[in-house]
C-alpha cells in the first residue's frame, strides 16, 4: 500500500511518499481503508519529533481518519464490513489501510459523510473536552479564544455560542475575521497586534489559549477567579508560570491532552454524539476543508506549519 512516511525527524523535506507494508489486523481489530485522513498541528510536532510518536520503521505519522471497514478480526462484534467509521486516536493513519483497534472505531451516523466527520473529528472532540470538562462555564459568561478560525477554534466557538456564552477571539486576517464573525463571535481582534490588549484587561472568564506564546496575554485578559484553558502551541512555547502570581489573583490555568478523555468505547461514542449533535441541531457550520493528495504530503504540512490554513487539512489517499 502506499503511504506517507518519514525515516528521520526533522522539516518537511524529510517527508517521503511511497510503499510500505500492509497492516495484518488482530482478532480485535477492523482493516480500515482511509477515505479522508486529517492533517493536525500535533503531526508537526511528531514529525519534528518534538511529541509522541509510535516507534515504526519507517515513522508514519498521523491518528484521524475515516473510511470503510474491509476487514474484521474474529473477536470484533463492534463493527462490520462496509460501514464507514471515524478515528482519531490511531497511529499510522497517513495510509491508505489502517488496523483499527474495535474499541477506537466510532460508527458514523446516517448524516454524518465520510468527509465531514475526517474534517471535525480530532478539532471537534478537543472543542468538546475543552468546552465540556474544561472550561464548564455557565450561559452568559464573556470568554475568549485565541485563534479563534483554526479548526478546533472554530467548532469551539460554535459549541460556546450554541451554549450560551458571549464569545470573543483573535485572528490574523480579516477573511479569517469575518467568518469568526459569521459564526456569532462577538469581536475578533486582530491576533499579531497587541495595542487592543489593555483594552480588554481583566473581563474573561475563561482564556482558551491554543497559540501559547499568548499566554501572559491571556492571563492577562481574565477576570479575577478566571482560568486559562491551556491546549497548545501553534504560534510557539508559552511563558513559564509563577503559582505565587496567580494565586495573588485567583487565576487558574487548566491543561488537557484529548488522549486522556478518550480511555474506552463507550467514552468515544458519548463523546462523538454529544459533538454530532451539535451539527444534527445545525449549530455549526464549517469551511470547506483543504484536500491535498496524501501523495502531496510536504505541500500539505507547509500549508498548516505557515499558519495558512483555514479550518481542516485533509489529506486524501489514492488521489
Ligand atoms: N490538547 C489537545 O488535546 C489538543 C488536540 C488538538 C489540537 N490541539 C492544539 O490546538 C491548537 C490548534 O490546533 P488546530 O488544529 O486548530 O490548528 P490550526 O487550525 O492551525 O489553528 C491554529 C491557529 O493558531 C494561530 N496561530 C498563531 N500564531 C501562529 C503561528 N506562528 N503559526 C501558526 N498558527 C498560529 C492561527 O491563527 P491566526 O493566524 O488567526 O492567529 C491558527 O489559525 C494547536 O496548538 C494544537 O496542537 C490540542
Amino acid at each position: 500500500m502506499k503511504a506517507l512516511y518519514f525515516e528521520k525527524f526533522g522539516d518537511r523535506d524529510v517527508l517521503h511518499y511511497g510503499t510500505v507494508q500492509r497492516p495484518k489486523i488482530k482478532s480485535d481489530e477492523i482493516l480500515v481503508k482511509t477515505d479522508y485522513i486529517g492533517l493536525n498541528f500535533a503531526d508537526i510536532y511528531r514529525r519534528r519529533g518534538e511529541y509522541h510518536i509510535e516507534k515504526h520503521s519507517p515513522y508514519i505519522n498521523g491518528y484521524e481518519a475515516s473510511g470503510i471497514v474491509v476487514a474484521v478480526g474474529e473477536n470484533v462484534t463492534a463493527q462490520k464490513v462496509g460501514e464507514t467509521v471515524l478515528f482519531v486516536d490511531v497511529p499510522f493513519a497517513n495510509a491508505e489501510y489502517v488496523a483499527v483497534p474495535s474499541e477506537r472505531a466510532i460508527r458514523l451516523p446516517e448524516n454524518i459523510d465520510s468527509k465531514l466527520a475526517a474534517s471535525v473529528g480530532l478539532q471537534g472532540l478537543t472543542a468538546d473536552f475543552l468546552a465540556h470538562d474544561l472550561g464548564k462555564n455557565t450561559p452568559n459568561e464573556k470568554v475568549f479564544i485565541t485563534g479563534i478560525s483554526g479548526g478546533v477554534g472554530q467548532l469551539l466557538s460554535q459549541i460556546l455560542i450554541a451554549d450560551g456564552l458571549e464569545v470573543y477571539g483573535s485572528a490574523s486576517s480579516e477573511e479569517k475575521k469575518a467568518l469568526a464573525l459569521d459564526h456569532g463571535v462577538r469581536t475578533v481582534f486582530p491576533s499579531r497586534e497587541t495595542d487592543w490588549v489593555e483594552s480588554i484587561e481583566g473581563q474573561f472568564a475563561t482564556v482558551y489559549d491554543g497559540v501559547g506564546s499568548t499566554l501572559q496575554q491571556s492571563l492577562d485578559l481574565l477576570k479575577h477567579r478566571g482560568k486559562v484553558v491551556f491546549f497548545g502551541m501553534a504560534g510557539g512555547n508559552p511563558i513559564k508560570i509563577d503559582p505565587v502570581a496567580l494565586m495573588s489573583e485567583s487565576k487558574s490555568l487548566l491543561t488537557g491532552d484529548l488522549w486522556d478523555y478518550l480511555t474506552s468505547y463507550q467514552e468515544r461514542k458519548n463523546r462523538s454524539e454529544r459533538l454530532f449533535s451539535y451539527f444534527e441541531r445545525g449549530k455549526i457550520k464549517i469551511s470547506e476543508p483543504t484536500i491535498f493528495s496524501l501523495a502531496d504530503g510536504k505541500a500539505a504540512h507547509e500549508y498548516l506549519e505557515t499558519g495558512k490554513s483555514i479550518g481542516k487539512v485533509l489529506l486524501k489517499p489514492g488521489s
